[in-house]
């Protein structure tokens, strides 16, 4: 093995081209494939910026050409040498820096390295987790390596543009109280105050809307955020946000600020001219028409209620469902009629994970009778307005969903997504934005029998709405918006109530005594005395941004070092078990039997 010394590198592997011919470089990095020519070697030697192929000449150097004989994949060597064209016909167009090789007249051997575990190179075939466990060799491969690079630069696009406009970056504490949006908590224990946690900020909103009450008027941050809860593809325990606050604003300022955002992002990391403004649609809008309040607009598959027309029909499912309060709800799924037995059936599966207690459905014919177990139920009346309502053509096939609103939504809704994405209906390259607007201040809770914030309880209702906090909570409209991209909410954020008695009116709609919103939020509303400006803002998703940026479908994909859906590091193998002394120390015991 050799040392550093004082070489330094000329160059980077990726940056030589035809122009740099003659040149004497000096490049280090990665063995990335070391191939034996009869009597010449080749080593393509990667680096961060890209690959370059380098010749070990035995005419050139014999020592050297016989050093590189040991060479091996991920080693990592220093060479200097001389950058030759390559000879005509052994270019490769495909590499950037396929028109050179450099002739190597010098190596060091700076670090060997074990066989990898996988191939580092884009298109594997190994477990996720593999690669967790070994993610500084996964973070090599040029595809991981390209999305730390595009999230990086929209990093980068983010603080130009919000600098550009007067936003201040101002840090907020992790070590905090806790900042309730909708998860739990993760909790640390404080030495020094025995039996007594912090929790770590599932968002910066309460010391925002401080900073707002302190007059900083422009306030961002690209902030990790905390939160408990179960794990998907778009969900880790710790995410980062683009969080911003505005003051003096309402909601059309905010959401001209986040769009102006996503033009700029877009423009700049993908060269793509976004369209604004992005639609605006009510929350009663998007759940009449998608079902769901994150809707992809890439594709049509509309939703059509006919509880009116079904609600005295023969067929006592759909009836009855109306009559207890509930809503019958179709989407046709334009020429599918091929669609088999089976097909359907898996359809009927997959709406059942949310709830849905069946899946009825209607082929239309060439000739344009139905086809359908349940047609006999329906007086030609009912079938006409029903074929109108859902414009039934020949070669249709329809499916229904009878249930309590949110099971028919929910069902149907995610339904959509998922036959959109079985037909190939979902163009891929597209990027659909929209606001959804005028969301339900809180929703019941009937697990635990009492309203609950959709957003968050900082949230100012829609001030038509002030007068149903104390009779019909449950009506109230908020003034809080999401940003959805492909059916992904990215974003979302409201105008905050910042008046104290509209506040205790919020907490006490939300079943929050007046004892308990002093313990927690009396330091909040306290400060709304001092002063508080009318303010608002917003919070992007950075990572999933990042992700739909890159085309990939998991965050964990942009994400440098995720956590797995069991929340997991494996590579530093966190979260692990301490020592007695430092629960000691924290006052803490573990139970041996965490049910009890
Ligand atoms: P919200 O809870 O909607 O709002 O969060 C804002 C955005 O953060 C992203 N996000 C997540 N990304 C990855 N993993 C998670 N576990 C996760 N949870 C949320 C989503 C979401 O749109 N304080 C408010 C913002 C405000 O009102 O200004 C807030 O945190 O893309
Ligand atoms: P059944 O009367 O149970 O044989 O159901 C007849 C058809 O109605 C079947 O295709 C069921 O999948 C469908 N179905 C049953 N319950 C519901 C429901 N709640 N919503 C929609 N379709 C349903």
């Amino acid at each position: 093995m050799d040392i550093l010394g004082d070489m330094r590198r000329t160059s980077t592997c990726g940056a030589l081209r035809a122009a740099d011919a003659e040149k004497n470089v000096v490049l280090m990095g990665w063995i990335e494939r070391r191939r034996d020519h009869g009597g010449v070697i080749f080593v393509d030697l990667r680096d961060r910026s890209g690959t370059c192929q380098v010749v070990f000449n035995p005419d050139l150097n014999p020592t050297v050409h016989e050093k590189a004989h040991a060479l091996r994949g991920e080693w990592v060597i220093a060479i200097s040498g001389i950058v030759r064209p390559r000879l005509r016909g052994m270019e490769n167009p495909n590499l950037p820096t396929g028109a050179i090789e450099v002739f190597a007249d010098s190596l060091r051997i700076l670090n060997r390295a074990q066989t990898p575990p996988f191939m580092i190179e884009n298109d594997l075939d190994v477990t996720e987790n593999l690669r967790l466990r070994y993610r500084y060799l996964d973070l090599r491969r040029p595809r991981v390596q390209k999305n730390l690079m595009l999230r990086h630069m929209t990093s980068v696009c983010v603080r130009e543009y919000l600098n550009g406009l007067g936003f201040m970056d101002i840090e907020t504490p992790f070590l905090t109280r806790s900042t309730p949006e909708g998860a739990r908590d993760y909790l640390v224990p404080s030495r020094v105050n025995p039996g007594q946690f912090y929790a770590l900020p599932q968002s910066p909103q309460l010391f925002k809307q401080l900073l707002m009450v302190a007059g900083y008027e422009r306030y961002y941050q690209i902030v990790r955020c905390f939160r408990d809860e179960d794990l998907r593809a778009d969900r880790q325990p710790e995410f980062t946000q683009v969080d911003l606050e505005m003051s003096f604003v309402g909601e059309n300022d905010v959401m001209d600020v986040a769009e102006g955002l996503m033009v700029r992002v877009f423009q700049e990391v993908l060269g793509i001219t976004l369209k604004t403004p992005f639609p605006r649609l009510t929350y009663a809008h998007v759940m009449d028409k998608y079902g769901l309040d994150k809707p992809d607009l890439r594709f049509g598959l509309e939703l059509v209620g006919i509880s009116d027309i079904v609600k005295n029909s023969g067929f006592m499912v759909f009836a009855q469902a109306v009559q207890k309060g509930g809503m019958v709800k179709a989407m046709n799924a334009k020429g599918q009629s091929g669609l088999s037995r089976k097909d359907i059936d898996d359809l009927t599966r997959y709406a059942a994970v949310y709830g849905a207690k069946g899946l009825a459905w209607i082929k239309v014919k060439e000739d344009g009778s139905w086809q359908s177990p349940i047609t006999k139920f329906f007086s030609p009346e009912e079938q006409a307005a029903m074929g109108k309502a859902i414009d039934m053509a020949p070669g249709d096939l329809v499916f229904f969903v009878a249930d309590q609103p949110k099971v028919t939504n929910e069902a149907l809704g995610h339904l959509r997504n998922h036959l959109a994405e079985k037909l190939g209906l979902i163009p891929q390259e597209e990027f659909c934005f929209l606001w959804v607007t005028e969301f339900p201040l809180m929703e019941y809770d009937e697990k635990e029998k009492r309203f609950e914030a959709l957003h968050h309880p900082f949230t100012s209702p829609m001030e038509e709405d002030y007068g149903l906090l104390a009779t019909d909570p449950g009506n109230v409209r908020s003034r809080a918006y999401d940003m959805v991209l492909n059916g992904m909410e990215i974003g979302g954020g409201s105008i905050r109530i910042h008046r104290r008695d509209l506040q205790e009116a919020v907490f006490s709609a939300l079943g929050i005594s007046k004892e308990e919103a002093e313990e927690k939020f009396g330091f909040l509303l306290e400060a709304l005395e001092f002063g508080a400006p009318p303010h608002g803002g917003l919070a992007f998703g950075f990572d999933r941004l990042a992700m739909l940026l890159a085309g990939e479908r998991s965050i964990r994909d942009v994400i440098a070092f995720p956590k797995t859906q069991k929340a997991a590091c494996l590579l530093t193998r966190a979260p692990s078990e301490v020592a007695k002394a430092q629960l000691d120390e924290l006052a803490l015991r573990v139970k041996k039997d965490p049910a009890v």
